[in-house]
């Protein structure tokens, strides 16, 4: 038996309804605030990720599927939705349209992950990204309509970790002050944060052993060595979340393993996934287009794991299948019958019924049995191009007339969706 890759799952019809909520409440809080859908190719030149999450990731290290398009080209499946948006951004000359342009997508994403629960090599996001505005009311902005989004689909035991990055420059002289605070205290460290100091500073805030914590409390943080604008911006974009009830928790030692991040940086968690627990995030990139070769434009933006959405949220209600009409050809070896039927199923659902054709060539009982399983309304035995029975499986009436007459019939008894 060939089976489905490791780190892939097949979307059943069951899962492919909870899927569908989530594209409409996407849709629908989205496009109120007049974010338009984007949607671009599932792999791109590698370099695009190269340079624009940046050479030194973990992602790009370590988790792209690259391949030779055969041309000599190296293509990648894309990891992320934020380089790719840019690309177009650029390439289609969005920037003479008026700003900002607001763009929101739901589309797959590969990354050569180890798989476990909520972490899989191909998974789902949807993502939104401004572009073109650099105000923090557009920060505040996003980060309501995402926590507007996990709260419509019912995401439980949601945090909100929320940070300023600066900009790069600060970013340097912050590294080199904190590469020498832990140089100064390096007997203290453990080994492990010891031998990263140079590599990977701030990894030392993630060390649980009691020596390097004690340590890091004092450590000088970069939330206060932001510039004085960064400063401001990031002051509002707090006031505007405090006025707005969304509550957050400051984290000056959050990460998050995208290099183009400028400014504001956030991160939803939910309780109710196991080590995965980060359900969506996102930040401002205002040197990304720029690196792409594109005029130094603003943009922010965040995407949430579709998988880790659902895992968080409970089973909620969806609408069940109507089926108004199945249409069965009383005769299965009679041409006329099959053209007669074919043609009852085409005209009612033109006649915005949900109409099925019995497509097996089950004998009439069994066709029967069927529309029960099917939740079916009305059952047509078409006899012939002139005369059908109609079958109400609710009253278990049975009426004969002229196929022309069936459709008329269905519509006036049915309760139309
Ligand atoms: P990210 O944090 O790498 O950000 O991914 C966003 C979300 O995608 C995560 O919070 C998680 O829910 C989901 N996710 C990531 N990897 C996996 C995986 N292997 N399996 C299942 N779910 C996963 C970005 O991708 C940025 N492009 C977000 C952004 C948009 N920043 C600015 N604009």
């Amino acid at each position: 038996m060939i089976q489905a890759p490791k780190g892939t799952y097949d979307v059943l019809p069951p899962d492919a309804a909870r899927r569908e909520l989530l594209l409409g409440h996407a849709a629908r809080i989205l496009g109120a605030a007049g974010y338009e859908r984007i949607e671009t190719p599932a792999f791109e030149a590698t370099e695009l990720f190269a340079r624009g999450v940046g050479e030194a990731t973990d992602i790009v290290q370590k988790e792209m599927y690259s391949f030779d398009d055969g041309g000599g080209r190296s293509l990648t499946l894309r990891p992320e939705g934020t380089a790719p948006v840019c690309r177009a951004y650029i390439e289609h000359g969005m920037h003479k349209l008026p700003p900002p342009v607001k763009l929101w997508y739901l589309s797959s994403f590969f990354r050569a992950e180890n798989p476990q629960k909520g972490r899989y090599r191909q998974f789902w996001q949807v993502g939104a990204e401004v572009i073109g505005a650099d105000g923090p009311e557009t920060d505040a902005e996003l980060i309501v309509l995402l926590a507007e989004l996990l709260e419509a689909m019912g995401v439980k035991g949601t945090r909100l970790r929320l940070a300023s990055l600066g900009t790069p420059e600060t970013r340097v002289e912050y590294r080199q002050e904190l590469t020498a605070y832990l140089r100064a205290h390096e007997s203290e460290l453990s080994e492990e944060v010891r031998a990263r100091i140079d590599l990977n500073p701030m990894r030392a805030f993630d060390a649980s052993d009691a020596g390097t914590r004690r340590v890091m409390e004092a450590a000088p943080k970069l939330l206060e060595r932001l510039a004085p604008d960064d400063a401001e911006h990031f002051a509002t974009v707090r006031a505007l979340l405090d006025a707005a009830g969304v509550a957050y928790e400051l984290d000056p030692t959050l990460v998050r393993g995208l290099d183009y991040y400028t400014r504001t940086l956030f991160e939803f968690t939910s309780d109710a996934l196991g080590a995965q627990s980060g359900v969506g995030g996102g930040g401002r990139y205002d040197r990304l287009i720029e690196q792409l070769g594109g005029q130094r434009t603003a943009g922010i933006g965040w995407a949430a794991g579709l998988e880790r959405i659902l895992l968080a949220a409970p089973e909620q209600p969806v609408m069940s299948r109507v089926v108004d009409l199945l249409v069965v050809g009383g005769d299965r070896d009679s041409r006329p019958v099959a053209l007669a039927a074919f043609e009852v199923a085409r005209e009612a659902r033109r006649a915005g019924l949900a109409a099925q054709l019995e497509l097996t060539g089950r004998s009439l009982k069994s066709a029967l049995k069927h529309a029960d399983r099917l939740g079916a309304r009305y059952v047509a035995i078409v006899h012939d191009g002139e005369h059908a029975s109609l079958k109400d499986m609710e009253s278990g009436e049975q009426k004969e007339l002229t196929t022309a007459a069936v459709i008329p019939e269905v519509l006036r008894g049915s309760r139309l969706t």
